[in-house]
């Protein structure tokens, strides 16, 4: 990341997703103003984010360029919308995710932004058309989707509106870039994004498996954790099945029919509702009960830290 940047980038929502976004802009030298309109949010966000600075700079994983003292500076918190958008080039919205709410957050940031400011949504759910409709701010509308946690899972997803203006496109990729993100982005709105529908593709067949009595819910997922997943943090589907066969056309030649075969036989969708879900809950539970689901995240979260040190490793030689 570089540190040259004295750009202005606003945050809207001061909660898990704002703090996360506020480390990776002040990581490579943009000034962040955080805003939220709960007393005390934004305050809290700095403590926290402090805190997670001297960690990460202890255990050697700030990223960029600059101390963890230089990168909190660069962060500051508003009470004030205007305040917080003033001079930004980029501003991003981290408010809950209902619908009613982002309308009500983009219709006010179109009264206080100029036409050069993106307006980049963090929505896993919604369309951009669907909070920017009627707005005349609606060409400088994008969504920004970031997978959690965000300092450790690169991908970003870049969706536009049908009438985004390329420009706001092109300049939300080099921000996205420029903090160290993996941004794709999509030629149209659709729901779910891309990340979405692939997982939920995966959810869908790892439910009716366990429906079907084939495999119980730890078994389902190890077939992600011990299989394909240790072959998806490297290279995504597509390219794994060029590398199975000689080349793409030879594996389609090879596969078509039995892949085709073996397709015709999934389930509809299920509705992930009835029995089902108490059992499945249950056996997740016996892994992890409720009350430990903090402490799992925390392995989680370590997990990744550790993978995505090798993949930097790995990228650099
Ligand atoms: P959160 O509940 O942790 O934080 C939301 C913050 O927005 C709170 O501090 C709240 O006080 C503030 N807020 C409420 N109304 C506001 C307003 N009108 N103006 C300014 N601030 C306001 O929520 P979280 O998890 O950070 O999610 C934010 C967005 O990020 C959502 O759209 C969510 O779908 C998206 N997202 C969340 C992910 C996650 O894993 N939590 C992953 C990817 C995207």
């Amino acid at each position: 990341a570089n540190s040259g940047n004295r750009d202005k980038i606003g945050i809207v929502g001061s909660g898990l997703i704002g703090r996360s976004w506020a480390m990776l802009f002040a990581a490579a030298g943009y000034h962040v103003t955080l805003y939220d309109t709960e007393s005390g949010q934004v305050e809290s966000a700095k403590r926290e984010i402090r805190l997670q600075m001297e960690r990460l700079e202890k255990d050697k994983l700030l990223r960029g360029t600059l101390t963890a003292d230089q990168q909190f500076e660069l962060i500051s918190g508003t009470s004030s919308l205007a305040e917080c958008v003033k001079d930004a080039v980029y501003i991003q919205e981290c408010v809950p995710e209902r619908l009613d709410l982002k309308k009500v957050v983009f219709s006010e940031l179109d009264k206080v932004t100029g036409s050069r400011t993106i307006l980049a949504s963090s929505t896993s759910t919604f369309l951009p058309s669907q909070f920017s409709d009627g707005l005349a701010c609606k060409s400088r509308v994008v969504v920004a989707h970031p997978v959690n946690p965000p300092y450790y899972v690169p991908l970003v997803e870049i969706v536009p509106t049908p009438v985004t203006e390329s420009w706001v496109v092109d300049t939300t990729q080099t921000i996205m870039t420029r903090i160290g993100q993996s941004p794709v982005t999509l030629k149209r709105e659709i729901p779910g994004f891309a990340l979405n529908r692939i997982q939920y593709a995966i959810l869908n067949e790892c439910w009716n498996l366990i429906e079907d009595g084939v495999l119980n819910v730890e078994d389902v997922d190890k077939v992600m954790s011990e299989g394909l997943g240790m072959r998806y943090a490297f290279l995504g589907p597509m390219e794994t099945a060029h590398l199975n066969a000689e080349g793409m056309e030879n594996y389609c030649e090879r596969y078509c029919n039995s892949m085709y075969a073996v397709c015709q036989t999934m389930k509809p969708t299920p509705k992930f509702e009835g029995r089902l879900v108490k059992e499945i809950s249950d056996q997740l539970s016996e892994r992890t009960p409720i009350g430990e689901l903090q402490a799992r995240r925390a392995w989680r979260d370590s997990c990744l830290t550790k993978l995505a040190t090798l993949k930097k490793e790995i990228a650099e030689n």
